[in-house]
């Protein structure tokens, strides 16, 4: 796969000064990798500078939100680097998202190349911290002029990325239990990483803000009794010293960091357990303290762990171990991991090429 660089391109890379505030998706830099698909095809790959799109009002994904999007991250640590994780996993899951959405496909060499180009020339403005990384972007809309709702047959795919830091700026979370409105049904498109999504879920961040929370914990649709998800994040809980989430199914997005967690829980010595977790048995289990810890993990997030359930009704559940001695010996191995601290033995980090400009 070719890769087609815009001279200007280089030329805002050459120009870019990375801010000494990055906070998170903030701070873009300054190029972006685009490919067209027409006419049946993919176009070819091209490095430009990051910019405003030009689309036609009627583009499908303006109306109908044909869109899919994926999350990653590349790591720098004390002059190593700059590594990926997993990033076969999110092509994969892109991919999945796009059938879903009844979009074109990405050819995983053309999804790879993109991200590794975008990393390869931004490594100068990868930071350096433990926990602050590139926060990359691929997505893809649907291009087709046309008010007709039908599939698109022209689609845009982007990599754009970010300089970051930390996702969240409290140490626990605070999660509103959300009993009213629902995220995803079953044979809906909850397992994909689409827009629409999000845009849902945004009504219930709205009432959590307003009653102090900051993320919401979904419910199953049809019982309103069973844990899915938390929108941009997975969610799990210790519960006397096992690990508990909930299991996959078409409401809740696989989550790359949710698997990984997983199997590097299992590596530790830790039981894992994947089923239906009732709301009510997690609440007991809060109340009678066998329930010692409870957090969020996801790319953004990492591990985040939760200090506090409640609900709109203003009932609380206040986590025994906020702090998290399971939660913390989990992200530093996997940011140890990430961050290429430790031995990778699952083959899951990728050292990308450093592209000078
Ligand atoms: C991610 O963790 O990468 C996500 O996609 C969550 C996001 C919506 C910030």
């Amino acid at each position: 796969m070719t890769l087609n660089v815009d001279p200007k391109a280089l030329e805002a890379l050459n120009n870019f000064k990375l801010p000494e505030d990055i906070g998170f998706g903030r701070t873009m830099v300054p190029i972006m990798a685009v490919c067209d698909f027409e006419n049946g095809k993919w176009g070819e790959l091209q490095l430009l500078p990051y910019g405003p799109l030009e689309l036609d009002p009627t583009a499908k994904v303006l109306h109908y939100g044909q869109e899919i999007f994926e999350g990653m991250k590349a790591y720098h640590y004390e002059g190593h680097g700059p590594y990926l994780f997993r990033a076969d996993q999110n092509a994969k899951r892109f991919n999945e998202s796009a059938k879903r959405m009844a979009m074109a496909e990405v050819p995983e060499e053309i999804y790879l190349e993109a991200v590794r180009a975008i990393v390869g020339y931004s490594n100068d403005f990868i930071p350096v911290q433990s926990g602050e990384s590139l926060y990359i972007r691929p997505f893809m809309i649907s291009t087709e002029e046309h008010l007709g709702i039908k599939p698109s047959e022209k689609f845009k795919f982007l990599v754009i990325a970010s300089p970051s830091g930390a996702y969240f700026s409290t140490g626990f979370l605070k999660v509103l239990i959300e009993r009213e409105f629902i995220r995803a049904c079953p044979g809906g498109m909850g397992a994909a990483k689409t827009g629409g999504n999000y845009a849902g879920s945004l009504i219930s961040a709205q009432k959590a803000k307003s009653l102090g929370f900051q993320q919401t914990l979904w419910l199953d649709a049809l019982e309103k009794t069973y844990i899915e998800e938390m929108s941009g994040m997975n969610f799990f809980s210790v519960i006397n010293g096992k690990l508990h989430t909930p299991e996959i199914q078409d409401t809740i997005l696989d989550g790359i960091t949710r698997n990984s967690l997983i199997q590097l829980a299992k590596d530790l010595g830790y039981e894992v357990v994947e089923e239906k977790m009732n709301i009510n048995d997690l609440l007991t289990a809060i109340e009678n303290g066998s329930c010692s810890e409870c957090f969020a993990c996801g790319t953004a997030a990492i591990i985040t762990p939760i200090g506090m359930l409640g609900d709109a009704g203003g009932n609380e559940w206040n986590i025994k171990n906020p702090e998290g001695p399971i939660a913390k010996e989990l992200r530093e191995t996997l940011l140890s991991l990430q961050e290429g601290r430790i031995e990778d033995i699952h083959g899951w980090r990728e050292t990308v090429k450093v592209i000078c400009h």
